[in-house]
């Protein structure tokens, strides 16, 4: 059985996460790891809270509460709402976790024991106004790569550069909004990245398959300008992994401690710490390669912002400690989805909250929408018109429609029973044949994580079985020939169950609604089409399932495209 660990990238807890944070990385991932569970693997599917920084600090003092009462709170609401949306993580850590301490302030030691951390008096921003240091998101101005003018001190979001705050042109303190600030000297650990170019050119060299999206990214940093830089990975912050070599103090270094971005790639391993402490698990089984995590295939999950954290930053840390350190096999990144004409954003509220969502629509009908539209190849944009038009044409006309008339048509003219009766003939040797194929691409797809392509594959095999109950029209046959409409019920009712199987990465709940209404628990993947179209026998007992999925009117589109116009606090 093969084994796949499975990381999203971790969420900043700074808030309820938007559509366009959850297509981005947890909701691909989730689709990847119910398809695979689905196949027979064996799957570790991890995400936690990103705690650290300066996102955490900002949000909780905006929310006039302690950082760690506040990062508390917020990861319940995240992990309630991962619930919500049918996000199956095997386990929800938090980067604030004991484990992820130990493990962050042990690769520090290991790293400056390799000569990889340097000791730097290094000039930081220092805001009178303020009384503080300003790292990261505590600064902003014009970046210098490509002239947006609100880059972060850490990251430009237009760019995906990796700066210092005072690389910033114009910077100001986004606490304040003071333009007064002072250079003062500090000291800093650098993790020293460009001793390690030539080891993570050759690993992502070795790396086939990769989506263009990641190695571009990737090889855009290790060799534009000067290659790939020094990093700093200490901050002058309260809250965070304090420094330390191991378990003892870093002399000098007292009050401070890692970047964020230094600790929350850690937490990956550190999860799967939580996950075996809290069930009993054996984390050391997917994460090192001398305890058997060599068999183990690992795919990440992530927005493009975060591809060179992910090709670049972490495989530094992996590298660089010298230990027997799973690698990631295959780094899945996306481009951004845009919210009607603009960018989702957190901090300007725009856009769709997870929240917000589910107050409105169930999770499947969001999951589907996002899955069959993720931003793969370029940026895509949520429309309600969009959503509207697909979510009645693929969910409630295709998939829904069928269910439908295949069922109430069963029971008013035979039973709820699978009717027996008829020969299958060359229309259902034509569909099964179809669908033989439709699957392998299907499969072909999922196993590749294209999963546009994926979703476009199932809705086919659900518009395959829509065309033939057409034209095979069993309500009309049935007057001549009962027993040829019978036979051609059984197979389509044997459909509605070979839907749920293959549907469930996309739509969970709608696919567990139709199995209970098939009254059966085989979730078998129907490799063999021939056979899965027998699974249900003559006269097995179904019931007519509820409606599955409800078409969004004109007037539900028009008044959400309203209220989601604004911006939300
Ligand atoms: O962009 C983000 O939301 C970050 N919190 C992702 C961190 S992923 C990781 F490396 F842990
Ligand atoms: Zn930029």
């Amino acid at each position: 059985m093969a084994r796949h660990l499975i990381t999203s990238a971790i969420p900043y807890i700074n808030g309820i996460k938007h559509l366009g944070n959850l297509v981005g990385s947890q909701l691909p991932a989730d689709l990847y790891a119910r398809y695979l569970r689905g196949r027979g693997d064996e799957v570790l599917f991890l995400c936690a809270t990103d705690e650290h920084g300066t996102p955490a600090e900002l949000a909780a003092a905006k929310a006039g509460k302690p950082v760690d009462e506040y990062c508390a709170e917020m990861w319940a609401v995240q992990a309630d709402l991962a619930k919500g949306f049918n996000l199956s993580f095997d386990y929800y850590g938090r980067s604030s976790s004991d484990q992820n301490r130990k493990l962050t302030q042990h690769f520090a030691s290991v790293l400056y024991d390799n000569g990889l951390i340097e000791e730097r008096m290094e000039t930081q921003m220092y805001s009178h106004a303020d009384g503080r240091y300003l790292p990261d998101r505590y600064i902003e101005g014009t970046c210098p790569n490509c002239g947006f003018d609100s880059a972060r001190g850490d990251q430009c979001d237009n760019c995906t550069k990796q700066l210092d705050p005072v690389d910033l042109i114009d910077p100001r303190s986004t606490i304040s909004g003071s333009t007064e600030l002072e250079m003062r000297d500090t000291k800093h650990l650098y993790l020293l990245q460009s001793k390690l170019k030539d080891d993570i050119d050759q690993w992502i060299d070795s790396q086939t398959g990769w989506p263009v999206l990641t190695t571009s990214i990737a090889k855009k940093w290790l060799h534009d300008g000067d290659g790939l830089q020094d990093r700093g990975i200490t901050r002058d912050l309260d809250w965070g992994v304090p420094v330390a070599l191991g378990d003892k103090p870093w002399p000098g270094m007292e009050g401070k401690v890692f970047y964020v971005w230094f600790d929350a790639p850690i937490e990956y391993i550190a999860c799967s710490q939580e996950w075996s402490d809290a069930t009993g698990g054996d984390w050391a089984r997917w994460w090192r390669t001398d305890k058997g995590a060599d068999d183990v295939r690992y795919t990440q999950f992530m927005g493009k912002d975060n591809v060179p954290f992910h090709t670049l930053s972490f495989p530094a840390t992996i590298i660089g400690s010298g230990e027997p350190w799973k690698r990631v096999d295959y780094l899945k990144s996306f481009n951004y989805l845009n919210y009607d004409g603009g960018q989702f954003s957190t901090s300007r509220g725009r856009g769709v909250f997870m929240d917000q969502a589910l107050e409105i629509l169930p999770a499947d009908y969001w999951r589907w929408w996002l899955l069959s539209r993720v931003p793969e190849t370029s940026d895509t944009e949520f429309t309600w018109d969009n959503f509207q038009t697909d979510v009645n044409k693929d969910l409630a006309d295709v998939l829904g429609n069928f269910v439908s008339r295949v069922t109430k048509f069963c029971r008013s003219k035979f039973s709820e029973d699978v009717p027996a009766g008829g020969e299958w003939g060359d229309a259902e040797t034509t569909l099964i044949a179809d669908l033989q194929t439709r699957l392998t691409a299907y499969e072909a797809a999922m196993d590749g994580i294209e999963i546009r392509k994926a979703a476009g594959e199932l809705r086919a095999m659900w518009a395959a079985g829509n065309e033939y109950l057409q034209a095979a029209a069993p309500w009309t046959l049935f007057k001549t020939d009962p027993d040829q409409a019978a036979a051609q019920i059984r197979l389509a009712l044997n459909l509605i169950r070979i839907y749920a199987v293959l549907s469930a990465p996309f739509i969970p709940t709608a696919s567990a609604k139709l199995l209970s209404a098939m009254n059966t628990l085989d979730m078998e993947w129907p490799s063999d089409m021939n056979a899965a179209v027998q699974a249900l026998p003559e006269g097995h007992a179904f019931n007519v399932p509820d409606n599955l999925f409800d078409k969004i009117t004109d007037e539900q589109r028009d008044e959400w495209a309203e209220r989601f116009a604004g911006t939300r606090d």
